[in-house]
């Protein structure tokens, strides 16, 4: 019910003006958000690949609303690549979603887009990853997905949702073209014909699915690559600790070196689990986005965990 309604407002543009108008609302926010300028991300990728960690870098926006908006989300895109083409010692690749560069608005427009952000991210030696967002956009993603490697571009990963049905069969196809795919559970609100209703079942499709993209990656002998940059043909990305033991548990079992995959975590989120997992010799990818359009990312992050939203009140009493 709370997750239902904080999705809801995620996209109610009245609750963002009103939200964002809070100065206690970007003090919570500023917990899963880097900053709002490209130099606080760089900062933020240098901390983390100091311990150990890569990174992938998300300009946030979504569902821009003209053409010119979502040009210049492309423009934003392309300084975050350059930012990363200057610095050849940064760990990091960039994650992108689609309906920021126009999908919402003209496919070709959008396709246009992702085009030359990938081409911009070649020159600058690193790698893009397509978010996916809700069910009106996936088919959508996959085909630009599927495209842009008919396209010749390798440089290019995309993420599935484990709480849809169709994703084991998007997974397996995906895999059979060697895609680089991270695994997660899904952010959005999905109806029951699409998405399993409870959290069980969206938990056993999670392990199955990691477990057929674990042996993947394995009969790939797929590995991270190009300084950090690349990630392996398998992201587990969860902080779910019964999906992080899963996973390390069967690609163990099955001799998938630990460069074999990766487990990547959002920014601000179970740090501590983190820090472990490189401990162990894992590799661990950290998401971090930035920028001034943080209101619907934040308010899927509260959706998540409803003691979040005591965080966030309790910051409005601090004043
Ligand atoms: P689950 O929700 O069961 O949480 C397990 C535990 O993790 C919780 O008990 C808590 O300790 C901690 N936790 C989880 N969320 C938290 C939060 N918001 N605040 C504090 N603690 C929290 N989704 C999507 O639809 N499309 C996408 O492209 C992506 N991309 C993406 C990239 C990466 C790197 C990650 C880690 C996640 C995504 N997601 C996503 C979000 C994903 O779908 C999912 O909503 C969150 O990861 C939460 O699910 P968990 O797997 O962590 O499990």
């Amino acid at each position: 019910m709370l997750r239902s309604f904080l999705i809801y407002l995620s996209k109610a543009a009245w609750a963002q003006k009103l939200v964002t108008s809070w100065g206690f609302a970007w003090r919570t926010a500023s917990r899963f958000v880097a900053g709002t300028r490209l130099e606080d991300a760089m900062r933020v990728v240098r901390e983390l690949n100091a311990k150990g960690i890569n990174v992938t870098l998300d300009h946030l926006g979504e569902h821009t609303n003209t053409p010119e908006e979502s040009q210049q989300a492309t423009d934003d895109i392309f300084a975050t690549l350059d930012a990363l083409g200057a610095d050849s010692s940064a760990r990091g690749n960039v994650s992108i979603k689609l309906t920021q560069i126009g999908l919402g608005l003209d496919e070709s427009l959008c396709a246009g887009n992702l085009e030359r952000i990938l081409a911009r991210a070649k020159q600058n030696n690193t790698f893009v990853r397509l978010d996916i967002e809700d069910t009106p956009y996936t088919d959508k993603t996959i085909n630009l997905y599927y495209m842009m490697r008919e396209k010749g571009y390798s440089n290019i990963g995309i993420a599935v949702q484990a709480y849809l049905y169709r994703t084991e069969a998007d997974t397996r196809r995906l895999l059979e073209d060697k895609s680089h795919v991270r695994l997660v559970k899904g952010a959005y609100k999905e109806p029951p014909d699409k998405a399993f209703p409870k959290k069980a079942d969206v938990d056993a499709n999670y392990d199955l699915l990691a477990k057929i993209m674990i042996d993947a990656s394995l009969a790939n002998e797929s590995k991270l690559s190009n300084g950090g940059r690349v990630p392996p043909m398998s992201a587990i990305a969860s902080h779910d600790e019964k999906r992080i033991k899963f996973a390390k548990q069967y690609a163990e079992k099955i001799g998938l070196p630990k460069d074999g995959f990766e487990f990547q975590m959002l920014y601000g989120i179970r740090r501590d689990l983190q820090e472990q997992l490189v401990k162990e010799g894992h590799c661990v990818r950290v998401y971090v986005p930035f920028g001034l359009q943080w209101y619907p990312y934040f308010m899927r992050r509260l959706a998540e965990r409803p003691a979040n939203v005591w965080f966030f009140i309790s910051n409005f009493f601090k004043g």
